[in-house]
């Protein structure tokens, strides 16, 4: 498909609705060239980051390539920021390291110890419902059910409002098809303003009688006698309930096909869970690249890989390219879970913006697919998975399935 890689346009929202394969054809056609590739009008585009190297060094090197400016494309403008504060993901130190700081104390082994048990009896649930009921998309009956019930659980989400908040996440996450450059997560403000009152109404609950949760734990949590203010609260719980869910959500979708389309690969799985199960987490993270992209601006003048770099431009960090970098993974197209190492770049490429949810989300994926594999092992998807053109995430609107 070399034409199509001469031609291609990361700017251009045409791009992402081609087929994937073209689309990787593309990014494999970048990585050869000398230096990153600027796309964009002047001033206004950005430097794409293709190769597995670069998109480590510009994760690892944050006072030179900020996230305060915006991570996602298009920015959000500076009012919704007053607003609605800064979710972690755009701030720089030395807030970032604060805000960081107390949210990582609610992450403690406890809590993710506790929440072990809560989510293997979430996926028995949905695995008990497939049974009786025999749904025929598997988005909807369990990809995205997992995520959402445990983000719910662990935050103290109560039953009752747990309806308004997936309606709220599906909202922030619509849908806009490519119109504009990039699909971002909570560009629907008015379902963002309302889940933030969902959390605040709980918080302030909590804060008046806290319980064993996560949304006790931050309202109480302080470092260097601090608390969290009660937009940083509700913009943290936003950015989980978005980044937590549908990332997730999509890598178990994009799991169930690949071991669809790889049957080898899924013998290999179901001969010993244990020994692979954790090669399979990283190879679908690595393989589907749930999120395609993340964003920076330049500190200051800096060379990198090849290119000399402006301060105040911005540059692109293709997980998705770099998850594919034929210079770090051998044979980088083939799906196989026995690879070791498997630098894979999913969750970020290292650094203090490293997701907070990896072993959440590693623990939920390999704790689902074990019941799945367990106790229906015939599963499979049929067909192809219904994306989402995106430049952001690689999204899986639906999948059929049969058990
Ligand atoms: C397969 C699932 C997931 C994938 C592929 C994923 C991917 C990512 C990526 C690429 C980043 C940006 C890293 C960087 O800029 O260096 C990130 C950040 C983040 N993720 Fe995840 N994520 C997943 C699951 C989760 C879950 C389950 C949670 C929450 C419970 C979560 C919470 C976060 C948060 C809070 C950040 C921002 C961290 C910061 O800026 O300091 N993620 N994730």
């Amino acid at each position: 498909m070399s034409s199509v890689l001469a031609e291609a346009d990361l700017a251009d929202p045409s791009f992402w609705s081609a087929p994937p394969r073209q689309r990787l054809d593309a990014f494999a056609s970048l990585r050869r060239r000398d230096a990153p590739v600027y796309f964009g009008a002047p001033g206004r585009g950005f430097h794409a980051l293709v190769r597995h190297r670069d998109v480590v060094e510009a994760s690892r090197h944050p006072e030179i390539f900020l996230s305060g400016p915006g991570v996602t494309t298009p920015r959000p403008p500076r009012w919704v920021r007053t607003v609605f504060g800064d979710s972690m993901v755009n701030l720089d130190d030395p807030r970032h390291a604060r805000l960081r700081a107390v949210v990582a104390k609610a992450f403690t082994p406890r809590v993710v110890a506790r929440i072990a048990d809560d989510v293997t009896r979430i996926a028995r649930d949905i695995v008990d419902d497939v049974l009786a009921q025999r749904p025929d998309d598997f988005v909807t009956a369990v990809a995205s059910r997992l995520p959402f019930e445990v983000i719910c659980t662990m935050m103290g989400i109560p039953e009752g409002y747990r309806r308004e908040v997936l309606d709220q996440i599906n909202h922030t996450t619509e849908h806009t098809g490519v119109r504009r450059r990039l699909r971002v997560p909570g560009k629907s403000l008015r379902a963002l303003a309302r889940l933030h009152r969902v959390v605040g109404r709980v918080a302030r609950q909590r804060r008046r009688e806290p319980v064993d949760d996560l949304i006790s734990s931050l309202v109480t949590a302080e470092v260097d006698g601090t608390r969290l203010n009660s937009r940083e609260l509700g913009s943290f719980f936003s950015l989980l309930l978005v980044a937590g869910v549908e990332t997730t959500r999509n890598a178990i979708a994009h799991g169930l096909h690949l071991l669809t389309v790889n049957p080898a690969q899924r013998e290999l799985l179901m001969s010993d869970f244990d020994k692979y199960g954790g090669g399979f987490v990283d190879e679908v993270v690595r393989f589907s690249s749930p999120i395609i992209q993340f964003r920076r601006t330049l500190s200051r003048d800096h060379e990198l890989g090849g290119a000399p770099l402006r301060a105040g431009d911005d540059v692109v960090l293709f997980y998705t390219s770099a998850n594919r970098d034929e210079t770090v993974f051998a044979r980088p197209d083939e799906f196989d879970i026995a690879r070791r190492p498997n630098p894979q770049v999913g969750f970020g490429g290292g650094g203090p913006h490293f997701c907070l949810g990896t072993s959440l989300a590693r623990q939920e994926i390999t704790v689902l697919f074990r019941e799945l594999l367990t106790r229906l092992p015939a599963i499979r998807s049929v067909g192809e998975p219904a994306l989402v053109p995106s430049s952001f995430d690689n999204r899986v609107a639906h999948l059929r399935f049969t058990c």
